[in-house]
């Protein structure tokens, strides 16, 4: 399916700005494993899209170009492009980590038709497929690359694949003592001790070209090698070429979701009960929905801890959301505060570090980013 241009018109939205992808660092390091995977011949082609820099700075490339400068580009000017907030996510209605994990379950999908991350990507793609037929022009194809490499990122990480709590925006947490959300933690937090905590001998460099001529100097080189080292070449690397693929026959709009079940979804929508929208279906080489099923599982799996449902952390207890502390005028005590649930633990963040989830999501995402890209651009390259 095709959505129709231009890319603003389509996603009106009034969602509230919170935390919107991984954070910077996750973005970068993401494009920097893509960076590894380009065919050299496309290299040449992504550089002139994104050297036409229509209205910002933040194109100019530093030589030489690089996809990981401009992978936040989508969130730095979030405010300005309100219009493209709710596709940085997707939120499977009445999914509700940890105890259900629907992708989706009956009712579909919140939000309005063609806005989310799994259409944003593929219409985006399909811009730049236009691109490639001469069928769009360089400004349209400059931001949808930018929008590309951005929303590949944030379907690999498995709180923009929920609408529960906003994503777990909404859900209070500590880390090493210090206050933080859920998504917080998962976009940058999680990232931020993986970078510090790195062993030290990646700071030396890899035997291979590759992954050297990729990396930037920057703080992240050495987590990025060990990604590399430890995960795409040996715990993982069975799986990579499965990574890149998507399923022949991929089922259409609402997912998986099998004949009798739409046909329950279209007699529930007659008969008026609120409903959700639809996704557009993927194809042979771009399925997000493909991609994106095991990562949203991750959530009832790894991400969403079952002690915020339970007593005393959730699960009925109530207690003064945001007090003050303070005396009422009556000169009542005030309300306790809910205790806040520590997640830098063996049993949390323990378990996470020790699988390295949080380091097969980025692989997989720059990965299949890669993918995308010679897919879209080698065709290209052959013409020229
Ligand atoms: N806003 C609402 N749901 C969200 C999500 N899953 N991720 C980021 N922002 C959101
Ligand atoms: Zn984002
Ligand atoms: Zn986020």
């Amino acid at each position: 399916m095709r959505l129709s241009r231009p890319l603003a018109a389509l996603f009106i939205s009034s969602s509230i700005p919170a935390a919107y992808a991984w954070g910077a660092a996750g973005h970068e390091i993401i494009a920097t494993i893509a960076q590894m995977y380009l065919h050299p011949s496309i290299v040449p082609t992504i550089c002139d899209i994104l050297d036409y820099s229509p209205d910002d700075a933040t194109t100019t490339q530093p030589q030489p170009c690089h996809l990981a400068p401009i992978s936040t580009w989508a969130d730095k000017f979030r405010f300005k492009m309100r219009w493209s907030s709710a596709l940085h996510y997707v939120g499977p209605l009445d999914d509700h980590p940890s105890q259900t994990c629907l992708f989706p379950g009956e009712r579909g999908w919140a939000g309005s038709r063609g806005g989310n991350v799994l259409d944003g990507i593929k219409n985006v793609t399909s811009l730049l497929e236009d691109w490639t037929r001469g069928e769009a022009n360089d400004g349209t194809a400059n931001e949808a690359l930018k929008f590309l490499i951005h929303f590949m990122g944030d379907l690999h990480m498995p709180l923009h694949l929920t609408g529960r709590d906003r994503g777990g925006n909404s859900d209070k947490v500590l880390w090493s003592g210090r206050q933080t959300n859920l998504h917080s933690l998962w976009d940058g937090l999680l990232i931020a001790k993986a970078i510090r905590t790195v062993p030290r001998n990646y700071s030396r460099p890899l035997p291979y070209p590759d992954v050297e001529h990729a990396l930037r100097g920057t703080i992240y080189d050495s987590y990025i090698r060990r990604i590399m080292w430890e995960g795409v070449f040996q715990k993982w690397s069975d799986q990579v070429p499965e990574w890149f693929s998507c399923p022949e026959a991929t089922p259409a709009s609402a997912g998986e979701i099998g004949i009798w079940q739409q046909v329950v979804m279209n007699w529930k929508r007659l008969s008026g009960g609120k409903q959700g929208v639809e996704i557009g279906p993927d194809t042979d080489v771009v399925c997000p929905y493909h991609w994106a099923k095991p990562i949203h599982a991750l959530n009832c799996d790894v991400v969403w801890p079952k002690e915020l449902d339970e007593p005393p952390y959730g699960g009925g207890i109530k207690f003064a959301d945001e007090d003050d502390g303070e005396e009422d005028a009556a000169g009542r005590p005030p309300k306790p505060h809910p205790p806040l649930l520590e997640l830098d633990t063996p049993k949390y963040a323990g378990v996470i570090e020790d699988t390295m989830v949080v380091e097969k999501l980025l692989a997989q995402s720059g990965i299949r980013l890669a993918g995308i890209l010679n897919y879209l651009f080698l065709k290209d390259a052959a013409r020229s």
